[in-house]
């Protein structure tokens, strides 16, 4: 039957990781909302525009032609039929990710194409920082993930083999703005399941994970 998982965390709490290994063992699509924004992001970059001009990045993410895989096996993103993978994890992107996806007009775009792609899917693992709260409040499990900002900076620092304290700033900056903007911040859902993924390794929260589903 139906399954929609929701996975929401601030950057570097495992999520992206999580999700995809969660997929896979039930068999589910896997969505990653956070490449959507990046898409829209490396767009608005690629076109000249300042990622701070919400009125012309609101024209390019109308007007993008974005794909998105759910595949938890080969997810991919691409933009007019090119693969973007490699370019929205970038610096340049991440740099400006977060003023993008607090335009209301470019999150109403997207939260409605993931919609839709979550009712096509039936069984999906959807990750994001607004999933359990706006984007699928009815999810039939609602996962919260966080770990302290020193080892959320020492994995993703290690991922991207980028020095250490500037992914701490680059953490701290874009947790400030995802979580104080104005248009669906990043926040728990009343009802998720918090998991603090300092100490616990990724097998043991998807095992977690599926004994909850398994209920
Ligand atoms: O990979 P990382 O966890 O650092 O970020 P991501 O999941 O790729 O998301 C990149 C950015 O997109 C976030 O910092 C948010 O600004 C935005 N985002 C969002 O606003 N809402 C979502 N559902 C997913 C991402």
């Amino acid at each position: 039957g139906r399954c929609v998982v929701a996975v929401d965390g601030p950057s570097g709490s495992g999520k992206s990781t999580v999700s995809r290994r969660l997929a896979a063992a039930l068999g589910a699509q896997y969505l990653d909302t956070g490449a959507m924004y990046r898409a829209v992001t490396w767009a608005a970059l690629d076109s000249g525009i300042d990622p701070q001009d919400a009125e012309a990045v609101a024209k390019v993410a109308g007007e993008l032609d974005l794909e998105i895989g759910t595949d938890p096996d080969d997810p991919f993103t691409r933009v007019g039929g090119s693969p973007v993978d490699r370019e929205i994890r970038g610096p340049e992107v991440t740099g400006a990710v977060s003023a993008v996806a607090a335009v209301p007009w470019v999150r109403q775009l997207l939260v409605a194409q993931q919609r839709k792609i979550i009712g096509a899917a039936g069984r999906i693992v959807v990750e994001g920082r607004d999933i359990g709260t706006v984007v699928a409040p009815d999810a039939d499990l609602k996962v919260y993930l966080t770990a302290s900002a020193d080892a959320r900076a020492r994995r993703r620092s290690a991922e991207n083999a980028a020095d250490l304290s500037a992914t701490a700033a680059d953490l701290d900056r874009r947790d400030r703005l995802d979580s104080t903007r104005a248009a669906d911040p990043l926040q728990q859902a009343a009802d998720a399941v918090v998991l603090d993924t300092t100490e616990l390794g990724i097998d043991e929260v998807v095992t977690r994970l599926r004994a909850m589903l398994d209920r």
